[in-house]
């Protein structure tokens, strides 16, 4: 593998993302080569640590999630590792920064390459940028920044924060990361859909009923009260991964597998996106708290939560296209902290056929993305000794052995934006639309909210959701697949 010479500045190099999943993907892609003798980091954050104080978290993190390593390259991996401190609004710190990385960039050859990861709470997104820009430290070679999620509030503050990104990278150098995109099932979903005629000639609303896309999460807010307050299912799931899976889901047929193709078609797709008015909000969306149990807290009552807040735990929605293969097929979605399991996963539900036998179900294609990743297709067959139809899935899935080699989400993301390929990123336009689509929702809930009668259903923790998710499908003999 290319060793890639490179300046790699983390803002929030103290915090939870640098350390569980930063890190440690860091160290596999030094161990592949792809990152050796030519880069260093500069791990940043307003805590007084040193050099040697961020070099033994660096170490930490990768004993806590390797099970074997060799303590020299260990060690000599977290030699790469520079601290300093920084207060994100200080215009001064950041000629600090500038100089630091220019002293490093000389003694490791890293040939004038800077990379820039914004790892922090995202109100600060917009303040870093203006400064990389304003106190230029961007470098002489190649300049890529990365910017974790969310990317706004809204349109109009996504729209802000992406015109100071942009004063200083270009569209092609910015690296909006949705993790979702890094995960082994998600990056099946265009080789399922393309290489299988047995599949690729039923994926239209000649055949297909509904898609229904599911994204359950046992745990609750957690100690993440505060920010989730702030946010809400809609925000911090569909916005992101849940409109990226309905994009590879419709999206016609890119010419080849380039990033620009394959963005291309994501953005013809995106532009006959149906933007619901507010009566089809009312209509097709549901949204929900969770209720407390013996052991947990309900929405409402955990810390740094509004006790009369009105921010959605759990939110159930429907999708459509005018154009594209899937022209007109209703995608409903769900997703809500406090199911009964964690489980992502993607119902295909094909229409009835007539037939002699009646009873046969139709042939529905599950792809499981979490925690197990597999297709499986409900096939209709006669049973052994007596009369009727026996249905089976047949299984596409992995060994343990396979398994155990799929990189972690993060490590093939930071793996693409040091070889300089975006086509599992999100792209402005498509961002932008997503915004659209959300604000549409969002603003339609705010004037019910400020109406004095939201439709907020409490639901019981440890279940499916709210059983309202059941009334937003568009008829009688439709319902979820997965219950
Ligand atoms: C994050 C959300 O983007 O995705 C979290 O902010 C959520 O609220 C997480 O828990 C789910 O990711 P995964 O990979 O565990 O399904």
């Amino acid at each position: 593998m290319k060793n890639i010479p490179v300046i790699m500045i983390i803002f929030g190099g103290s915090g939870d993302l640098a350390h569980r999943k930063l890190y440690p993907s860091l160290f596999n892609l030094y161990e592949q080569g792809l990152i050796h003798d030519n880069f260093a980091v500069i791990g940043t954050a307003r805590r007084p640590w040193s050099h040697e104080y961020l070099r033994g978290q660096v170490s930490d993190a990768i004993h806590e999630t390797h099970d074997q390593v060799n303590e020299n390259e260990v060690k000599d991996f977290a030699s790469h590792f520079y601290y300093q401190s920084h207060d994100v609004t200080n215009v001064e710190h950041y000629e600090t920064l500038k100089k630091l990385a220019q002293e490093l960039d000389d003694r490791y050859s890293a040939q004038g390459n800077r990379l820039f990861y914004m790892a922090m709470a995202p109100r600060f997104f917009g303040t870093i940028a203006t400064h990389i820009n304003d106190q230029h430290l961007t470098g002489s070679g190649f300049n890529r920044i990365v910017v974790e999620k969310p990317f706004g509030h809204d349109l109009a503050s996504a729209e802000e924060l992406n015109e100071e990104i942009t004063a200083s990278f270009d569209e092609n150098d910015i690296f909006r990361i949705d993790h979702y995109l890094g995960k082994e099932m998600i990056q099946n979903i265009m080789p399922m859909r393309f290489t299988n005629p047995l599949i690729k000639n039923i994926w239209s609303g000649d055949y297909i009923k509904n898609m229904q896309i599911t994204l359950a999460e046992r745990l609750g807010v957690e100690a993440r009260g505060g920010y989730y307050d702030t946010s809400g299912a809609l925000r911090d799931m569909v916005q992101n991964h849940i409109f990226q899976i309905i994009t590879l889901l419709a999206m016609p047929e890119p010419k080849d597998l380039s990033s620009d193709s394959v963005h291309q078609a994501k953005q013809d797709l995106l532009k006959s996106l149906i933007i619901p008015t507010p009566e089809e909000v009312k209509n097709d969306f549901v949204r929900g708290q969770y209720l407390g149990s013996d052991t947990t807290f309900a929405y409402k009552k955990e810390p740094n939560v509004d006790p009369n807040s009105t921010t959605e735990t759990f939110v159930a929605g429907k999708a459509k296209f005018t154009s594209g293969p899937l022209a007109g097929v209703p995608i409903y979605f769900r997703t809500g902290k406090e199911f009964k399991e964690k489980k992502t996963r993607i119902d295909i539900v094909l229409k009835h056929i007539n037939n002699p036998y009646g009873q046969a179900h139709s042939n529905n294609i599950t792809i499981e993305v979490d925690p197990e990743s597999k297709i499986y297709i409900t096939i209709n067959g006669k049973k052994i000794d007596e009369p009727g139809i026996r249905r089976e899935d047949l299984t596409y899935a992995f060994s343990k052995e396979e398994m155990a080699k799929v990189p972690d989400g993060y490590e093939r993301l930071l793996h693409d934006v040091f070889v300089n390929d975006s086509t599992n990123f999100t792209h402005w336009s498509e961002l932008k639309r997503y915004w659209e689509f959300i604000d549409a929702v969002e603003n339609a809930w705010q004037k019910e909210n400020e109406a004095g009668n939201p439709e907020i259903t409490q639901y019981l923790p440890y279940r499916m959701g709210p059983k309202e998710s059941n009334d937003i499908f568009e008829s009688p003999t439709e319902h979820w697949i997965y219950e």
